[in-house]
Formats: structure tokens, sequence, C-alpha cells
């Protein structure tokens, strides 16, 4: 990650369900549009298959589900974390059985979508969490699935949202999908304007990501070695460990046994590893 300037802040709220849920009681809720963002609608509008099955996580008032819904979708995954929410949205649409509608962690969530919406949910994530989701999407995602939507290049001085920049989203999610877009919006919202990159980005099916909770790492000269050392196990593509040292993903040709990881990591006995699953 050398070279690369980094624009999000460190946060000491514990961005969890209770706080995501206070938003909702308390209708502190500036993120929300009130409409579907019009790149997401653009997109949206030029699917062919209506019957793909769709996720957005962290779905706040989904008014991309209730699109999708117009337009005839029949297969509508949302998922957010706060219940106020959620049981908001189970009353809204209450007389459709087109939009599943649960109330979890996404990255607890099983499934198999063909294409997975984002909207203002990467930004409101503790930056630490940033590869567990490229290792989270990719897991998602069926064999030809997509993920699109809309990622802020720029940085924030108050987070949430945590900002973020092109170069960034190259060196995070490059070795896990091909890169279809991933340009300035063109049509985002005025105050948004010249801030915000669309996105789609598909699933590269023949990469294997696995996803590690590391312990005992204290540094980044630390994940350096671990990293190298790592890097040379045969079949690694690329491997990332994030900003608090606590997940390691690992992008290979070849399932990496734990086991493998161990031998790797014995150097130093206060390190310890686990798979993620
Ligand atoms: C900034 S809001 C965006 C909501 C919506 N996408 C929008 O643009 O209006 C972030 C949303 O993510 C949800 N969220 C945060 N962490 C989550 C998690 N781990 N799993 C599921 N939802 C989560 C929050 O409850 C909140 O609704």
């Amino acid at each position: 990650m050398e070279g690369i300037t980094c624009s999000v802040k460190s946060c000491e709220k514990p961005l969890d369900q209770s706080y995501w849920d206070l938003q909702y009681q308390s209708e502190t809720t500036g993120w929300d549009l009130g409409t579907i963002s019009p790149p997401i609608k653009a997109y949206v509008d030029q699917l062919k298959d209506t019957t793909i099955s769709v996720l957005i996580p962290g779905c706040g008032n989904t008014y991309e589900a209730e699109y999708l819904l117009e337009k005839g979708f029949t297969n509508i995954t949302v998922i957010d974390i706060a219940p106020t929410l959620v049981e908001k949205l189970k009353e809204k649409f209450k007389n459709t059985t087109a939009i599943h509608i649960i109330q979890g962690d996404f990255f607890e969530h099983k499934g198999s979508y063909d294409l997975i919406l984002e909207q203002t949910f990467f930004c409101a994530l503790p930056p630490q969490m940033r590869q567990k989701y490229v290792w989270k999407m990719h897991q998602l995602l069926s064999k030809n699935g997509k993920k699109a939507g809309l990622l802020f290049n720029r940085s924030f001085e108050v987070s949430p949202p945590f900002g973020g920049s092109k170069t960034e989203y190259e060196q995070l999610f490059s070795e896990a999908f091909h890169f279809k877009i991933l340009e300035t919006s063109y049509n985002s919202v005025t105050p948004r304007a010249q801030s915000e990159l669309f996105f789609v980005f598909k699933k590269k099916a023949e990469v294997i990501v696995q996803c590690f909770a590391l312990s005992g790492i204290t540094c980044s000269n630390c994940t350096k070695t671990v990293l190298q050392k790592i890097g040379e196990i045969t079949g690694v593509i690329n491997t990332q460990i994030n900003s608090t040292f606590s997940n390691l993903i690992v992008m290979s040709t070849n399932e990496i046994s734990l086991e493998q990881l161990k031998e790797v990591l014995a150097y130093e006995p206060e390190y310890s590893i686990a798979l993620v699953d």
C-alpha cells in the first residue's frame, strides 16, 4: 500500500447494532436520499433479466428494492442490522413476496446472489472491515455474479461516512473482481457530484478468497513480514491485512489450509490464526 494516501479517519464509535438503531430511532439519517440514487437507477434500467437474485446490504430505507419491485424483479433480498428500520420495512413491503427482508449482520449472512448493490454501505463500515467486506462480497456472489453501485472518492472530516479513493479500491478489489467500470459518476445527486465513483465489478470465480482472524500482530512492520511469508506459498496471488491487524485475506488459485498458514506464522509464538467462515 506504499504511495497511497489514506483517506479514512479512525473512528472511536462502536458502529454496532445499537449505534445504527439509534440513528433510525432518532431519525438522524442524513445519508438517506429519499429516493433511489440516479446512477443505480440508470444501472437497473438497463438490466433485462428480472429473475436474477439481488442483494442490498445495509439497505436502510431501500429505495433500490422499491424500484426493483416496480421494474418487475422477483427475487430481491435486503439486509440491515437495525431492528427499528427492519420493522418498518416489513410493514412497508408486507404485501409482496418479491422482497425478502432480513434483520442481521451482513458479515454473518449466507447466500448466493447474481447481483449485489452498493449504496452507502461500504462507507458506513469501520475501515478495518474493508478486507472482510471484499471476502464476504466474493463469497456471496454466484459464479458470474456482479456487484455494482457507488463508492466515495473523497475523505471526510467526521465519520461515518468513511471515504476512500480510486487507488485504494483498485488495491482492495482488483485481485478478486474484474473491473467492468470504476469511474466518476456523471449522474450523482448534486451534493455528491464529482465525489462518487460508479462501479461494476464481476466476481473472479477462479480466485479463491479466504478470510482469517489474526491475533498477536501489533505493528505494520510485522505485517510486512507476515504478508511476505504468506505470499511465498504456492498459489497465493494476493494477501491483505486490515488496519487493526485482526483480519487477513488470502486470494489464491488453490485453497490454502489453516495448517499451512499456522506453519508459516510459527516463527513468532505470539501469533495465532483461525479461519473465518
Ligand atoms: C449509511 S446507512 C445507508 C443506508 C442505505 N443504504 C441508504 O443509502 O440510505 C448504512 C446502513 O448500513 C446498516 N449497517 C451497518 N452495519 C451493518 C452490518 N454489519 N450489517 C448489516 N447492515 C449494517 C445500518 O443500519 C444502515 O442502515
